[in-house]
Protein backbone atom coordinates (compact mmCIF):
# COMPACT_ATOMS: atom_id res chain seq x y z
CA UNK A 1 0.00 0.00 0.00
CA UNK A 2 1.65 3.03 -0.94
CA UNK A 3 0.08 4.47 2.68
CA UNK A 4 1.99 2.45 4.64
CA UNK A 5 5.29 2.96 2.18
CA UNK A 6 5.22 6.31 2.45
CA UNK A 7 5.08 6.04 5.88
CA UNK A 8 7.90 3.95 6.68
CA UNK A 9 10.26 6.30 4.71
CA UNK A 10 8.81 9.08 6.41
CA UNK A 11 8.69 8.29 10.02
CA UNK A 12 6.97 10.68 12.15
CA UNK A 13 9.29 12.34 15.15
CA UNK A 14 8.25 15.60 16.70
CA UNK A 15 10.46 17.05 19.19
CA UNK A 16 9.03 19.86 21.63
CA UNK A 17 10.12 21.16 24.89
CA UNK A 18 8.93 20.57 28.27
CA UNK A 19 10.27 22.71 30.59
CA UNK A 20 13.56 23.20 32.21
CA UNK A 21 14.88 21.50 35.77
CA UNK A 22 15.82 23.89 38.65
CA UNK A 23 19.23 24.10 37.63
CA UNK A 24 18.43 24.86 34.11
CA UNK A 25 18.35 21.51 32.20
CA UNK A 26 16.54 21.71 29.01
CA UNK A 27 13.85 18.84 29.09
CA UNK A 28 12.90 17.84 25.59
CA UNK A 29 9.11 15.99 25.03
CA UNK A 30 9.47 13.80 21.68
CA UNK A 31 6.39 12.12 19.95
CA UNK A 32 6.59 9.01 18.46
CA UNK A 33 3.55 8.60 15.91
CA UNK A 34 2.82 5.46 13.44
CA UNK A 35 0.60 5.32 10.43
CA UNK A 36 -1.99 3.62 12.72
CA UNK A 37 -2.24 6.39 14.82
CA UNK A 38 -0.39 5.63 17.64
CA UNK A 39 1.72 7.41 19.99
CA UNK A 40 4.03 7.63 22.75
CA UNK A 41 5.80 10.72 24.55
CA UNK A 42 9.15 10.24 25.69
CA UNK A 43 11.00 12.87 27.99
CA UNK A 44 14.78 12.80 28.57
CA UNK A 45 14.60 13.19 32.64
CA UNK A 46 14.55 9.96 33.65
CA UNK A 47 14.25 8.47 30.07
CA UNK A 48 10.65 8.22 30.89
CA UNK A 49 7.57 7.22 28.63
CA UNK A 50 5.17 9.75 29.35
CA UNK A 51 2.75 8.87 27.27
CA UNK A 52 1.09 5.47 25.38
CA UNK A 53 -2.21 6.92 22.95
CA UNK A 54 -3.80 3.76 21.46
CA UNK A 55 -7.13 2.93 20.18
CA UNK A 56 -9.74 0.59 21.77
CA UNK A 57 -12.05 -1.61 19.87
CA UNK A 58 -14.33 1.14 18.56
CA UNK A 59 -11.39 3.37 17.33
CA UNK A 60 -10.93 5.71 20.36
CA UNK A 61 -7.82 6.55 21.25
CA UNK A 62 -7.15 7.03 24.93
CA UNK A 63 -3.83 7.10 27.38
CA UNK A 64 -2.81 3.88 28.79
CA UNK A 65 -0.25 4.90 31.05
CA UNK A 66 -0.13 7.03 34.29
CA UNK A 67 1.64 10.11 34.11
CA UNK A 68 1.90 13.61 33.79
CA UNK A 69 1.58 16.34 31.56
CA UNK A 70 3.84 19.00 33.14
CA UNK A 71 7.71 18.34 34.00
CA UNK A 72 7.29 19.55 37.92
CA UNK A 73 4.90 15.86 38.28
CA UNK A 74 7.40 13.81 37.41
CA UNK A 75 10.25 16.06 39.74
CA UNK A 76 8.03 16.23 42.49
CA UNK A 77 8.61 13.72 45.18
CA UNK A 78 5.49 11.86 44.64
CA UNK A 79 6.50 10.72 41.69
CA UNK A 80 6.23 6.86 41.82
CA UNK A 81 8.61 6.43 39.20
CA UNK A 82 6.31 7.02 36.53
CA UNK A 83 7.21 5.41 32.81
CA UNK A 84 10.82 6.17 34.07
CA UNK A 85 14.18 3.58 33.66
CA UNK A 86 14.89 2.86 36.77
CA UNK A 87 18.51 1.86 37.34
CA UNK A 88 21.61 1.60 37.97
CA UNK A 89 19.91 -1.25 40.06
CA UNK A 90 16.15 -1.26 39.51
CA UNK A 91 14.24 -3.08 42.31
CA UNK A 92 15.54 -4.12 46.23
CA UNK A 93 18.65 -4.45 47.44
CA UNK A 94 18.95 -5.63 50.48
CA UNK A 95 20.67 -3.26 53.07
CA UNK A 96 21.55 -1.32 50.14
CA UNK A 97 24.53 -3.27 50.80
CA UNK A 98 25.82 -6.35 48.22
CA UNK A 99 29.65 -7.67 48.12
CA UNK A 100 31.52 -7.44 44.59
CA UNK A 101 35.01 -8.57 44.18
CA UNK A 102 35.54 -9.30 48.03
CA UNK A 103 34.55 -5.66 48.56
CA UNK A 104 31.50 -4.14 50.36
CA UNK A 105 29.54 -1.15 48.25
CA UNK A 106 26.78 0.52 50.13
CA UNK A 107 23.44 2.63 48.26
CA UNK A 108 21.47 4.91 49.93
CA UNK A 109 18.41 3.56 51.72
CA UNK A 110 15.29 4.88 50.20
CA UNK A 111 12.82 2.36 51.04
CA UNK A 112 12.93 1.63 54.47
CA UNK A 113 15.50 -1.09 55.35
CA UNK A 114 16.64 -1.09 51.54
CA UNK A 115 17.76 0.63 48.46
CA UNK A 116 14.88 0.67 45.45
CA UNK A 117 15.57 1.48 41.98
CA UNK A 118 19.19 2.65 42.37
CA UNK A 119 19.16 4.76 45.60
CA UNK A 120 18.05 7.97 46.46
CA UNK A 121 18.97 9.87 43.08
CA UNK A 122 18.31 6.75 40.16
CA UNK A 123 18.40 6.95 36.76
CA UNK A 124 14.67 8.14 36.70
CA UNK A 125 15.77 11.52 38.06
CA UNK A 126 18.65 12.29 35.89
CA UNK A 127 19.17 13.91 32.27
CA UNK A 128 19.41 12.04 29.48
CA UNK A 129 21.29 13.20 26.06
CA UNK A 130 18.74 12.29 23.95
CA UNK A 131 18.87 12.59 19.54
CA UNK A 132 16.41 11.45 17.15
CA UNK A 133 17.32 7.60 16.00
CA UNK A 134 14.64 7.07 13.86
CA UNK A 135 14.94 4.54 10.36
CA UNK A 136 13.08 3.01 7.83
CA UNK A 137 11.21 1.20 10.66
CA UNK A 138 9.75 3.92 12.30
CA UNK A 139 10.40 6.49 14.56
CA UNK A 140 12.95 6.21 17.45
CA UNK A 141 14.58 7.96 20.02
CA UNK A 142 18.07 7.00 21.99
CA UNK A 143 18.70 8.06 25.04
CA UNK A 144 22.37 8.15 27.02
CA UNK A 145 23.45 8.63 30.17
CA UNK A 146 27.00 8.34 32.10
CA UNK A 147 26.53 7.53 35.52
CA UNK A 148 30.10 8.16 37.15
CA UNK A 149 31.96 5.80 38.91
CA UNK A 150 30.27 5.66 42.84
CA UNK A 151 27.50 7.48 42.01
CA UNK A 152 25.10 6.49 44.42
CA UNK A 153 27.70 4.34 45.70
CA UNK A 154 27.52 2.05 42.64
CA UNK A 155 31.27 1.06 41.02
CA UNK A 156 32.71 2.21 37.99
CA UNK A 157 31.58 4.39 35.05
CA UNK A 158 28.83 3.28 33.27
CA UNK A 159 27.60 4.48 29.72
CA UNK A 160 23.77 3.44 29.46
CA UNK A 161 22.10 4.19 26.31
CA UNK A 162 18.10 3.44 26.32
CA UNK A 163 16.57 3.09 22.58
CA UNK A 164 12.49 3.47 22.46
CA UNK A 165 10.94 2.92 18.94
CA UNK A 166 7.62 2.33 17.48
CA UNK A 167 6.65 0.32 14.43
CA UNK A 168 3.73 0.07 12.58
CA UNK A 169 2.89 -3.10 14.11
CA UNK A 170 1.83 -1.08 17.35
CA UNK A 171 4.84 -2.30 19.02
CA UNK A 172 6.90 -0.08 21.18
CA UNK A 173 10.57 -1.28 21.25
CA UNK A 174 13.08 -0.81 24.11
CA UNK A 175 16.48 -1.49 23.75
CA UNK A 176 18.88 -1.17 26.42
CA UNK A 177 22.29 -1.31 26.04
CA UNK A 178 25.33 -0.72 28.46
CA UNK A 179 29.10 -0.87 29.19
CA UNK A 180 31.24 0.09 32.27
CA UNK A 181 35.42 0.24 33.17
CA UNK A 182 34.61 -1.26 36.11
CA UNK A 183 33.01 -4.37 37.81
CA UNK A 184 29.82 -3.77 38.65
CA UNK A 185 26.28 -4.55 39.13
CA UNK A 186 23.51 -3.65 36.99
CA UNK A 187 19.48 -4.01 36.47
CA UNK A 188 17.49 -1.85 34.18
CA UNK A 189 13.44 -1.59 33.39
CA UNK A 190 11.15 0.67 32.37
CA UNK A 191 8.15 1.89 35.02
CA UNK A 192 5.32 2.14 33.08
CA UNK A 193 1.96 2.31 35.32
CA UNK A 194 -0.58 0.92 33.01
CA UNK A 195 -4.61 1.07 32.96
CA UNK A 196 -5.55 -0.02 29.44
CA UNK A 197 -8.88 1.78 29.95
CA UNK A 198 -7.13 4.66 30.15
CA UNK A 199 -5.11 6.49 32.65
CA UNK A 200 -7.51 7.70 35.94
CA UNK A 201 -9.58 4.73 35.99
CA UNK A 202 -10.91 3.89 39.16
CA UNK A 203 -8.99 0.34 39.04
CA UNK A 204 -6.88 -2.09 37.43
CA UNK A 205 -8.26 -4.69 39.14
CA UNK A 206 -10.72 -6.13 35.98
CA UNK A 207 -7.52 -6.41 33.80
CA UNK A 208 -7.12 -10.29 32.72
CA UNK A 209 -3.30 -10.84 33.05
CA UNK A 210 -0.98 -14.16 31.75
CA UNK A 211 2.39 -14.27 32.51
CA UNK A 212 4.36 -17.01 31.46
CA UNK A 213 6.05 -18.18 34.36
CA UNK A 214 5.35 -21.16 36.15
CA UNK A 215 7.56 -20.14 39.48
CA UNK A 216 8.56 -16.80 41.46
CA UNK A 217 10.78 -15.52 44.04
CA UNK A 218 9.02 -14.78 47.00
CA UNK A 219 9.70 -12.16 49.24
CA UNK A 220 9.89 -10.78 53.40
CA UNK A 221 8.32 -8.53 54.83
CA UNK A 222 10.28 -5.34 53.23
CA UNK A 223 9.47 -6.88 49.90
CA UNK A 224 13.40 -9.20 49.82
CA UNK A 225 13.46 -12.63 47.92
CA UNK A 226 14.08 -15.20 50.42
CA UNK A 227 16.57 -16.20 47.88
CA UNK A 228 13.67 -19.44 47.05
CA UNK A 229 12.02 -19.90 43.35
CA UNK A 230 8.67 -21.06 44.27
CA UNK A 231 5.81 -22.80 42.02
CA UNK A 232 2.77 -20.28 41.68
CA UNK A 233 1.02 -23.72 41.43
CA UNK A 234 -1.88 -23.82 43.54
CA UNK A 235 -1.28 -20.24 44.58
CA UNK A 236 -3.29 -16.72 44.09
CA UNK A 237 0.11 -16.04 42.03
CA UNK A 238 -0.51 -18.28 39.15
CA UNK A 239 -0.98 -16.61 35.89
CA UNK A 240 -0.30 -18.95 33.74
CA UNK A 241 -3.76 -18.58 32.08
CA UNK A 242 -5.61 -14.84 31.60
CA UNK A 243 -6.59 -14.45 34.84
CA UNK A 244 -8.42 -11.60 35.97
CA UNK A 245 -6.53 -9.05 38.66
CA UNK A 246 -9.21 -8.45 41.19
CA UNK A 247 -9.78 -12.21 41.54
CA UNK A 248 -7.80 -13.48 44.06
CA UNK A 249 -5.93 -10.43 45.17
CA UNK A 250 -7.77 -9.75 48.77
CA UNK A 251 -7.11 -13.88 49.18
CA UNK A 252 -5.89 -14.79 52.41
CA UNK A 253 -2.34 -15.73 51.26
CA UNK A 254 1.20 -14.76 52.76
CA UNK A 255 2.41 -13.13 49.75
CA UNK A 256 -0.24 -10.81 48.85
CA UNK A 257 -0.79 -9.73 52.63
CA UNK A 258 3.17 -9.05 52.89
CA UNK A 259 3.01 -6.72 49.35
CA UNK A 260 -0.53 -5.38 49.95
CA UNK A 261 -1.37 -6.95 46.50
CA UNK A 262 0.56 -8.10 43.78
CA UNK A 263 4.46 -6.95 43.76
CA UNK A 264 6.55 -10.10 43.18
CA UNK A 265 9.44 -11.00 40.75
CA UNK A 266 7.67 -13.89 38.27
CA UNK A 267 10.43 -16.06 36.77
CA UNK A 268 9.90 -16.23 33.37
CA UNK A 269 9.75 -19.57 31.66
CA UNK A 270 11.61 -19.02 28.52
CA UNK A 271 14.37 -16.18 29.64
CA UNK A 272 16.16 -14.90 26.88
CA UNK A 273 13.81 -15.63 24.36
CA UNK A 274 12.60 -12.56 22.85
CA UNK A 275 9.92 -14.86 20.12
CA UNK A 276 8.15 -15.72 23.30
CA UNK A 277 5.38 -14.17 24.21
CA UNK A 278 6.45 -13.42 28.38
CA UNK A 279 2.87 -11.32 29.31
CA UNK A 280 -0.62 -10.24 28.19
CA UNK A 281 -3.24 -7.83 29.38
CA UNK A 282 -6.49 -7.44 28.70
CA UNK A 283 -8.87 -5.20 29.58
CA UNK A 284 -12.42 -6.58 29.04
CA UNK A 285 -14.17 -3.12 28.48
CA UNK A 286 -12.17 -1.39 25.66
CA UNK A 287 -10.83 -4.52 24.14
CA UNK A 288 -7.49 -3.19 25.03
CA UNK A 289 -4.90 -5.88 25.00
CA UNK A 290 -0.68 -5.69 25.64
CA UNK A 291 1.41 -8.56 24.75
CA UNK A 292 5.10 -8.56 26.27
CA UNK A 293 8.39 -9.83 24.96
CA UNK A 294 11.75 -9.59 26.97
CA UNK A 295 15.29 -11.23 26.56
CA UNK A 296 15.11 -10.52 30.54
CA UNK A 297 14.45 -13.64 33.04
CA UNK A 298 11.84 -11.82 35.25
CA UNK A 299 8.63 -9.80 35.49
CA UNK A 300 7.86 -7.53 38.56
CA UNK A 301 3.92 -7.73 38.53
CA UNK A 302 3.07 -4.82 40.29
CA UNK A 303 -0.85 -3.99 41.42
CA UNK A 304 0.03 0.12 42.11
CA UNK A 305 -0.51 -1.17 45.68
CA UNK A 306 1.13 2.18 47.22
CA UNK A 307 -1.10 4.40 45.00
CA UNK A 308 -3.12 6.60 47.55
CA UNK A 309 -5.53 8.79 45.44
CA UNK A 310 -3.23 11.52 46.14
CA UNK A 311 -1.50 11.78 42.88
CA UNK A 312 -3.31 14.22 40.21
CA UNK A 313 -2.00 13.15 37.00
CA UNK A 314 -3.45 12.85 33.36
CA UNK A 315 -6.71 11.18 33.28
CA UNK A 316 -7.43 12.12 36.52
CA UNK A 317 -6.61 11.13 40.08
CA UNK A 318 -4.50 7.95 40.68
CA UNK A 319 -6.43 5.49 43.06
CA UNK A 320 -5.20 2.56 44.92
CA UNK A 321 -4.63 -0.22 42.53
CA UNK A 322 -5.58 1.98 39.81
CA UNK A 323 -2.68 0.61 37.48
CA UNK A 324 -0.29 -2.43 37.00
CA UNK A 325 3.42 -2.88 36.05
CA UNK A 326 5.25 -5.44 33.90
CA UNK A 327 8.48 -4.68 34.85
CA UNK A 328 10.93 -6.82 32.95
CA UNK A 329 14.03 -7.00 34.48
CA UNK A 330 16.62 -9.28 36.47
CA UNK A 331 15.64 -10.63 39.85
CA UNK A 332 15.32 -8.11 42.98
CA UNK A 333 18.38 -8.09 45.07
CA UNK A 334 20.55 -10.56 42.90
CA UNK A 335 23.73 -9.42 43.84
CA UNK A 336 22.85 -10.66 47.40
CA UNK A 337 21.69 -14.46 45.78
CA UNK A 338 24.95 -16.11 43.86
CA UNK A 339 21.67 -19.22 42.64
CA UNK A 340 19.67 -16.39 40.79
CA UNK A 341 21.08 -14.99 37.21
CA UNK A 342 23.61 -12.89 37.64
CA UNK A 343 23.76 -8.88 37.18
CA UNK A 344 27.23 -8.25 37.12
CA UNK A 345 28.60 -6.44 34.18
CA UNK A 346 32.21 -6.73 33.13
CA UNK A 347 34.83 -4.03 31.51
CA UNK A 348 35.18 -4.75 27.66
CA UNK A 349 31.40 -6.71 28.20
CA UNK A 350 28.58 -5.27 26.63
CA UNK A 351 24.90 -5.62 28.32
CA UNK A 352 21.80 -5.63 25.80
CA UNK A 353 18.27 -6.22 26.39
CA UNK A 354 15.48 -5.63 24.55
CA UNK A 355 11.56 -5.75 25.73
CA UNK A 356 9.02 -5.36 23.29
CA UNK A 357 5.31 -4.17 24.54
CA UNK A 358 2.71 -4.88 21.32
CA UNK A 359 -0.83 -2.85 21.17
CA UNK A 360 -4.03 -4.57 20.19
CA UNK A 361 -7.75 -4.86 20.68
CA UNK A 362 -9.97 -7.71 20.39
C1 LIG B 1 7.94 -1.18 42.10
C2 LIG B 1 8.10 -1.98 43.34
C3 LIG B 1 7.04 -1.54 44.32
C4 LIG B 1 7.08 -0.04 44.53
C5 LIG B 1 7.06 0.69 43.21
C6 LIG B 1 7.28 2.16 43.34
O1 LIG B 1 8.94 -1.53 41.18
O2 LIG B 1 7.97 -3.36 43.05
O3 LIG B 1 7.22 -2.22 45.57
O4 LIG B 1 8.22 0.29 45.26
O5 LIG B 1 8.07 0.20 42.37
O6 LIG B 1 6.32 2.76 44.14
Amino acid sequence: MPLALNAQSAPNLRKENFGKTPNGRQIFLYTLRNPAGMEVKIINYGARIASIRVMDRNKKFDDVVLGFDNLSGYISKNDPYFGAVAGRYANRIAHGTFKLDGKLFHIPLNDGPNALHGGTIGFDRRVWDSKDASTADGPAVELHYLSPDSEEGFPGNLNVTVRYSLNNRNELRIDYSATTDKDTVLNLTNHSYFNLAGAGSETALNHKVMLAASRFTPIDGTLIPTGALQSVAGTPLDFRKLATVGSRINDNYEQLKLAKGYDQNFVLDHPGDLSALAAKVEEPNSGRVIEAFTTEPGIQFYTGNFLDGTIHGIGGVYRHRSALTLETQHFPDSPNHANFPSTVLHPGQKFQSTTIFRFSTE
